[in-house]
């Protein structure tokens, strides 16, 4: 039976998916390289270099540039997170946590963010979650399942026991090389192999969420 949940941030408990965004574009804009929202939506749950790579589309520098420029896409990410407020909690998000809670399950952080700490500080939520597991956990990143495994490891949870809770096509399939039960927030085109698809959390009450689970052995 489920134990715990395991929630992906970016996306999922806050939309910082957007500040990704702007930062990535402002470094992008400095390129001289084209960069469209629409290109952006491939690089949700796709860890920092990974998501550089990308940016540069096939654009060869040294690893000291490809370190520089990491550091000022962060550092304007972090020019941004620093407006994050309870209030930027998605709708829905805080609510299931204190749920979850109440009903005595544990829920975790899966995030492939190495700021994801700073993020759930700023929303007030550090204190509805059991456990993090962040962009510092693991080495091999989502679609890896290794995040997920650390986190449910953290919980002193199995695979089976837990849902994960995610917004990324790469998250999802992580969560289900895991073995773990899956949720995808978002369009079908992004997170469609999730066993339970929803828009967003909005409305999202614990025993409809569990109703609507595949029953595991
Ligand atoms: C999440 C986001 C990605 C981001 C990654 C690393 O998975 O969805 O867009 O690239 O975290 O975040 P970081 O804060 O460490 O650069
Ligand atoms: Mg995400």
């Amino acid at each position: 039976s489920i134990k715990g949940f395991i929630f992906d941030l970016d996306g999922v408990l806050t939309d910082t998916a957007e500040y990704h965004y702007r930062a990535w574009k402002r470094l992008a804009d400095e390129l001289g390289i084209p960069f469209t929202r629409e290109e952006n939506e491939a690089l949700r749950g796709i860890p920092r270099r990974e998501s550089l790579l990308l940016l540069l589309k096939g654009r060869t520098f040294p690893e000291a540039t490809l370190n520089e420029l990491m550091e000022r896409k962060n550092s304007y990410y972090l020019e941004y997170i620093r407006e994050i407020s309870p209030r930027d909690v998605l709708p829905g998000a805080r609510e299931l946590l204190s749920e979850i809670r109440a009903a005595g399950l544990k829920a975790a952080l899966g995030s492939a963010s190495k700021n994801a700490r700073e993020v759930i500080e700023r929303l007030g939520i550090a204190g509805l979650l059991d456990a993090v597991a962040d962009g510092y956990s693991v080495t091999r990143q989502k679609p890896a399942p290794d995040l997920f495994l650390h986190a449910a490891a953290l919980l002193g949870l199995a695979p089976a026991e837990c849902v994960v809770v995610e917004d990324a096509a790469a998250g999802v399939e992580a969560a289900l090389a895991g073995g773990f039960t899956v949720i995808g927030i978002g369009p079908h085109e992004r997170v469609g192999k999730a066993h339970v698809v929803l828009p967003n959390l909005a409305g999202a009450r614990l025993a409809d969420l569990l109703a609507r689970l595949p029953m595991h052995a």
